[in-house]
């Protein structure tokens, strides 16, 4: 199997943005300009927006994301949401270990862990965020640092529910900074990631693994980086939010 066979997959991580007014229009413009498209689309909304985006998207293909959720399936975890809410609401995928997560709400490896492991339980697709930061890079420890977050997160997790895993490799030094990584540099860690992958389980699940790049990728750039032999799709923040570029950004993942 080889990148021609696995699932090519745009997700726009609307972050911290759009009300559920602003969301339905957006997810209805999306859906009209990305009609004719041949890869996986999902929108991966605030809580808030789901119900908007999912109505705005029905009958579309266009699969509705969360941006988080908890391990437990319920209990008194104040301001947190479970995988089985989610599902309820229509949820098929789920963003865990995002760098902003880790950075700003604490968020670890173990917990990641945790949290991946509950989502596949209760039977959503998860996209794992790794990445490392300008130091690290700086120190030459890029692939180690995620290859250390990759075995982490997937502790526990079985051949099977590999089948409704991606991984998205989002360099922290380029994430809403316009800095993207270069093609190369995607691709290099993409295939680290892979490896990682294979040796956790073995080459099939490896091979049939999608890999994201995420991190700055524009209309402009998307091609060049979704052209790589690793790098199956991208998750996508700022430009996910102008309809029309992110439709641009589809149709190159669809030649
Ligand atoms: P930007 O595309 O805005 O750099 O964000 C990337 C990202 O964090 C997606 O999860």
């Amino acid at each position: 199997m080889n990148k021609a066979l696995r699932k090519a997959i745009i997700a726009g991580n609307w972050k911290m943005n759009k009300t559920p007014a602003e969301a339905a229009a957006l997810a209805s413009s999306i859906k009209s300009l990305a009609a004719q498209r041949d890869c996986q689309v999902v929108l991966a909304v605030p809580f808030v927006d789901l119900a908007a985006v999912g109505e705005a998207i029905k009958d579309s293909g266009i699969y509705l994301g969360a941006q988080n959720c908890h391990w437990a399936s319920n209990g008194a975890f104040t301001g947190e949401i479970s995988p089985q809410m989610l599902v309820e609401c229509g949820v098929s995928h789920v963003i865990l270990g995002h760098s902003e997560r880790r950075q700003y709400f604490g968020e670890t490896d173990e917990t990641v862990n945790r949290r991946l492991l509950a989502a596949l339980e209760a039977g959503l697709h998860v996209i794992l965020c790794v990445g490392e930061q300008l130091s690290q890079r700086e120190q030459g420890i890029t692939r180690e640092i995620c290859a250390m977050q990759v075995k982490i997160a997937l502790g526990g997790v079985t051949r099977e529910q590999m089948e409704r895993v991606v991984i998205a490799y989002e360099p922290v030094w380029a994430i809403g900074t316009g800095k993207t990584a270069t093609a190369a540099q995607a691709d290099e860690v993409c295939g680290a990631i892979r490896q990682v992958v294979e040796e956790l389980y073995d080459s099939s699940v490896a091979q049939a693994l999608t890999i994201q790049y995420g991190g700055s990728m524009n209309a402009g750039n998307a091609q060049e980086l979704l052209d790589q032999p690793n790098v199956d799709g991208g998750l996508i923040g700022g430009a996910s939010l102008k309809g029309e570029d992110f439709a641009k950004i589809i149709a190159a993942a669809s030649r």
